[in-house]
């Protein structure tokens, strides 16, 4: 199977050919995706809610993510592998920014890294891209400023919000990012920045105008339990097919069925 690598998904987005992404959080997902030839198999900090009980991503540390980083690694062989900073990992200085980042790549076995933010990350974009780090930025929607947002609501609806997120886009161009997942913000808005911009874009949330999209893969899957955002589409019931399983082993042991 064709390694991806960031120039790769650039040729795809010249050639008009979709790009694919999904999230993992352990080797056997992972290696499934590769046999999918899923393109980019993202470590999200979306870790810490779908998988850690966390109410957001905002506690995620770099221990977790270097954790889940590595078990993802150990299943990943074609598909280009990003792994989130997460909260606070990369805002406090550009020196802890490249540590952090370092440590994502050198231990973690990660070939990239994702940060959040437009303008206010651009300097930590550039030292790392320095490095030879490559950066996916991601806008719109940015999850670790829940807080500031007052909630997970759609990005970009003002023409001035509108402006900021073109302008961002340009900026992490601009600081070298090779993608840049747009978060929850109007269609018409994703393709004017997909239009601006010479990286790929890739969408959540965002339309069908982006050159790829991502989803989490537990969303995908139907493993989320509670409410999940309206613009996923399920394409299996693996919670019904997990409890119907086990509930059946219970009963066959139960009832001295099983072993039999
Ligand atoms: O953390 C995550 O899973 C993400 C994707 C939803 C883009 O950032």
């Amino acid at each position: 199977m064709k390694k991806i690598t960031t120039s790769s998904l650039l040729e795809m987005k010249h050639k008009g050919e979709k790009i694919t992404a999904l999230t993992a959080y352990d080797a056997s997902m992972s290696k499934l995706l590769n046999q999918c030839e899923i393109d980019i198999v993202l470590v999200g900090d979306s870790v810490g809610n779908v998988k850690l009980g966390y109410d957001n991503t905002i506690p995620v540390t770099v221990s977790e993510m270097l954790h889940y980083t590595k078990a993802v690694k150990r299943g990943n062989s074609s598909a280009l592998l990003v792994a989130d900073m997460p909260y606070l990992s990369y805002q406090l200085s550009i020196e802890e920014a490249k540590a952090n980042a370092g440590r994502l790549i050198k231990e973690g076995g990660a070939e990239a890294v994702k940060i959040e933010g437009g303008l206010e990350s651009a300097n930590v974009v550039k030292a790392l891209v320095d490095i030879n780090i490559p950066v996916m930025g991601h806008l719109g929607l940015t999850p670790q400023s829940i807080y500031k947002m007052g909630g997970y609501s759609m990005q970009g609806k003002t023409p001035e919000s509108q402006e900021k997120c073109i302008t961002d886009a340009k900026i992490l161009e601009g600081a070298g990012v090779f993608a840049i997942v747009l978060e929850c913000i109007p269609e018409e808005l994703a393709r004017v920045i997909t239009q601006k911009v010479k990286v790929p874009t890739i969408g959540i949330g965002a339309g069908a105008a982006c050159d790829g999209q991502v989803l989490v893969l537990d969303d995908l899957l139907g493993l989320t339990e509670g409410k999940i955002p309206s613009f996923v589409k399920p394409y299996a019931q693996l919670r019904d097919t997990v409890v119907k399983a086990v509930q059946r082993y219970r009963k066959d042991v139960k009832n001295s069925d099983f072993p039999n």
